[in-house]
């Protein structure tokens, strides 16, 4: 029988990305995927150390793979992404029955490895290049991602991802826009371009630089493509090029991800963002101009280190400013290596931390809900993606907004159908399957 591997993804969309690839790999080694970390003669995770909890909670997994082990001795554990790259040697120390160890840019290494005689406690982690050649297994047969550059040239304070993914490198141009046709080609109608800063993509290619905007205008030209993604753009970057393309092309998705980090300047300038309060809201202003109905999301920290009440007062002004449609929010977790980790002065009570969350919570949920109710009475494009997750019986889809609708109604995972909104939550739109489109079935 085939080897088993089965593996566990923590984190971003870059690492999903880097899981489906693993995945590729792997069956192309002869591996087949289990469900069942027990049966697996491989078992892998794919890690993420963007805060504390992400840690704990892989540790936690990790000491089952560990439990595992000792029942089947000759099971190897394999421990890649950003966590493995930020502890880099100590992984052995500290967990002497991990197998293999590997950074974010490793992923092909994993195949070296296992295809030694050797299989003994091994470490990769200096970055080689784009491991754009390994097979990919995609999540859905019509949704791909694109990982248009690696790394990070920025260095916000907090952050932890420069010193796992490495300095910004983009990948060449030609070689991005041929993948993508390929996809297209294979039936993908979903393309998101992946990157950690993907508005810097391109000025580092030589001898002709590129930029993004010209990127995601060539791939939302190609024929046949339906909806094009991107994340994360820096608010610093976001220029008019960028909104004139999504105004220009139907297939450039009308939600746009703009990370906010704090609404105070004070704090932005603490965290390295680069940008300040005012120039976030022209950015947004902007953006709403050249395309009226996007949705925006956005990442917001609480308890940077010297965040007083004032300061997070402006955060929730900022909220209400702009009306998020949604939003990832986090308390801030001081990461080993980053500038602010060692900061000692005002840091923030944990209770304190804890009831600014709940009061951000609730600001942005409200506001969200708000914002959703203009898409009631509107009959929207949907691309189904498969069963309602609470009931079965219902069709579950996204709009150009990335808004989830529920849906009573038929039609295959990956193509198209209109829907008409009777209701609207924070995060979920409920409609009913428009008659013209029932009729041409
Ligand atoms: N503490 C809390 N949140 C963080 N993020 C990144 N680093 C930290 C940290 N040290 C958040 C940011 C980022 C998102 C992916 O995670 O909001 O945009
Ligand atoms: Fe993704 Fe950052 Fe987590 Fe790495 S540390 S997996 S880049 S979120």
């Amino acid at each position: 029988m085939a080897k088993q591997f089965h593996i566990t993804t923590f984190g971003c969309q870059m690492n999903e990305h880097d899981s489906e690839r693993m995945k590729g790999m792997l069956e192309s080694l002869g591996y087949a995927e289990t469900g069942e970390r027990g049966d697996a003669d491989l078992i892998l995770f794919n890690t993420c150390s963007i805060r504390e909890k992400a840690d704990e909670r892989f540790i936690a997994h990790l000491h089952d793979a560990k439990i595992i082990k000792r029942g089947r001795p000759g099971t190897v554990i394999g421990v890649g992404g950003c966590w493995a790259q930020s502890m880099k040697d100590l992984v052995f120390e500290q967990f002497p029955f991990v197998d293999v160890a590997f950074g974010p840019g490793q992923v092909p290494k994993l195949a070296e490895f296992l295809t030694t005689d050797s299989i003994s406690a091994q470490g990769f982690f200096e970055f080689e290049g784009f491991p754009a050649h390994l097979p990919t297994k995609r999540e859905r047969p019509h949704q791909a991602w694109l990982q248009i550059s690696v790394g990070c040239h920025m260095k916000c304070s907090y952050c932890i991802v420069p010193s796992t993914r490495g300095r910004h490198v983009s990948r060449p141009f030609d070689e991005l826009v041929a993948e993508a046709e390929r996809l297209v080609g294979e039936g993908v109608v979903e393309i998101t371009l992946l990157g950690q800063n993907v508005n810097a993509y391109g000025r580092d290619l030589r001898p002709e630089p590129r930029n993004f905007a010209e990127l995601l205008r060539v791939v939302g030209e190609i024929p046949g493509i339906k909806r094009v993604r991107y994340t994360s753009p820096h608010p610093q970057d976001m220029k008019r090029d960028v909104i004139d393309v999504h105004a220009e092309l139907d297939t450039v998705c009308q939600h746009i991800h703009l990370p906010l980090q704090a609404g105070s300047s004070r704090i932005l300038k603490a965290m390295r963002r680069t940008y300040d309060r005012e120039r976030f809201l022209d950015r947004v202003a902007m953006i709403r101009e050249g395309v009226p109905d996007v949705a925006f999301s956005t990442d917001i920290i609480v308890g940077f280190p010297g965040e007083t009440e004032e300061d997070f007062q402006q955060t929730l002004e900022v909220c209400e400013a702009v009306q998020f449609d949604s939003a990832f929010t986090f308390i801030f977790s001081a990461r080993r290596g980053t500038e602010a980790a060692d900061i000692t002065e005002g840091l923030v009570p944990h209770e304190v931390k804890v009831e600014r969350m709940q009061r951000l919570v609730e600001v942005i949920q409200r506001n969200a809900h708000e914002r959703a109710q203009r898409f009631v009475g509107r009959t929207m494009e949907v691309l189904i993606e498969g069963p309602s997750r609470t009931d079965p019986s219902r069709l579950r889809g996204r709009t150009t907004h990335n808004k989830a609708v529920n849906f009573e109604g038929f039609g295959e995972p990956g193509t198209f159908t209109t829907v008409e909104i009777v209701s609207a939550t924070s995060q979920t739109l409920m409609g009913e399957q428009s008659l013209v489109d029932l009729a041409l079935r």
